[in-house]
């Protein structure tokens, strides 16, 4: 049923506060956190592997930020389809972590059969709590996302970055890295993000004028730093998925290393940006892109907007929300711009050509 929208992809878009704000309280035991089933130390735990495939897999390398920004916890993270024919050495006290929102897909449950017997613990992030995936761990996390059918993932990613957040911020507190005091500014600033999502929301019809545009072009580059860098992959996956855009992503950092050969005025660049501690880096790489003829739409804060100059072609500002939570929120516009592409190239938003919900296929 997809409740009065016109597609599943859109209503999925739409319930992501209300879904949030509901999975975050399974989770939380007033201001601790508190995971279902076995508990997790994560005093014991010296590597997290986190191993994925497709949105899931973007989802897993924002999670590397986090658990090695807020825990100093090392990892490592991966697609399935590579994991698991490298025959990766699995160290001691190590933590297998899968994140998929099917719990089906056939890669990432090989991976997991092949960590079986060399890793302390398998734990996964899953949607569908029934799947092979949840019933093959030792400790399965809902990520309470509700059904999705939309072929393109949405609410399901934001969904797997809420438990992978709250796993990092128990793995911070657990590693003496943060403080209750402060664990408890994080969750209050996670338990109003719903709010502020929905404030996001609001910017679809801006974000619908600029895709009428970025629909009429062939190459599309995203451009992220930091936390916004997997953020800009998920958006290039995104409208790849279901506008059949050529889109690609790079590390802000990286344009200069190839990417800017491809920059005239085109190719269309989304750059994701709020207005962080790596906010001038990126904006340099912006000046390098604009000084090229380049077409920047730039998403960001107000205060990033104000400082980001006039040469942009558009910009899409979203509220000021703490850095870490950046992802949550970057996301939705992200989704909504390949959304309305998609609407004005009139293709298949829900099942878009070629491509299958559970890839349970090598
Ligand atoms: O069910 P899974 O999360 O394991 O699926 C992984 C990918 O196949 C999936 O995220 C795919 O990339 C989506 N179509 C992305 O929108």
């Amino acid at each position: 049923d997809k409740a009065g929208y016109k597609h599943f992809m859109a209503k999925e878009i739409a319930e992501q506060p209300t879904v949030l704000a509901d999975a975050l309280r399974g989770y939380l035991d007033g201001d601790t956190i508190s995971l279902p089933g076995e508990p997790l130390d994560f005093t014991k735990i010296e590597r997290l592997t986190l191993v994925a495939c497709g949105t899931a897999f973007y989802a897993c390398l924002t999670a590397k930020y986090w658990f090695e920004q807020l825990a100093g916890l090392p990892v490592e993270v991966d697609v399935a389809s590579e994991f698991r024919y490298r025959e990766p050495p699995i160290t001691a006290h190590t933590v297998a972590l899968f994140v998929s929102q099917s719990g089906e897909t056939a890669d990432t449950l090989a991976a997991l059969r092949y960590c079986k017997d060399k890793a302390d613990k398998i734990v996964s992030v899953v949607n569908v709590a029934e799947s092979s995936i949840a019933r093959e761990s030792d400790l399965a996390l809902p990520i309470h996302a509700g059904v999705e059918v939309g072929v393109a993932s949405t609410k399901a990613f934001t969904c797997q970055l809420n438990v992978l957040l709250l796993l990092a911020l128990k793995a911070a507190v657990d590693r003496g890295r943060m403080t209750p005091e402060a664990l408890a500014e994080t969750l209050a600033s996670l338990r109003a993000l719903p709010g502020v999502l929905n404030a996001a929301m609001d910017r679809s019809d801006d974000i619908n004028q600029a895709a009428r545009q970025i629909a009429e072009a062939r190459d599309v580059l995203f451009l992220g730093r930091g936390l916004m860098y997997p953020l800009a992959l998920e958006g290039a996956l995104k409208l790849k998925e279901i506008s059949y855009i050529h889109a690609e992503a790079y590390a802000s950092g990286e344009l200069k290393h190839g990417p800017i050969a491809l920059i005239d005025k085109s190719v269309p660049v989304v750059v994701m940006a709020p207005r962080d501690a790596l906010f001038d880096k990126t904006v340099s790489n912006m000046q390098e892109v604009l000084a090229r003829g380049g077409k920047v739409l730039l998403i960001t804060d107000a205060a990033g907007a104000a400082e980001a100059g006039q040469d942009v072609w558009k910009t899409i500002i979203l509220p000021e929300v703490p850095s870490i939570l950046s992802p949550l929120l970057y996301a939705i516009p992200a989704q909504l711009l390949a959304y309305h592409t998609a609407i004005a190239k009139g293709t298949d938003v829900d099942q878009p050509r070629n491509l299958a919900k559970s890839v349970t296929v090598e």
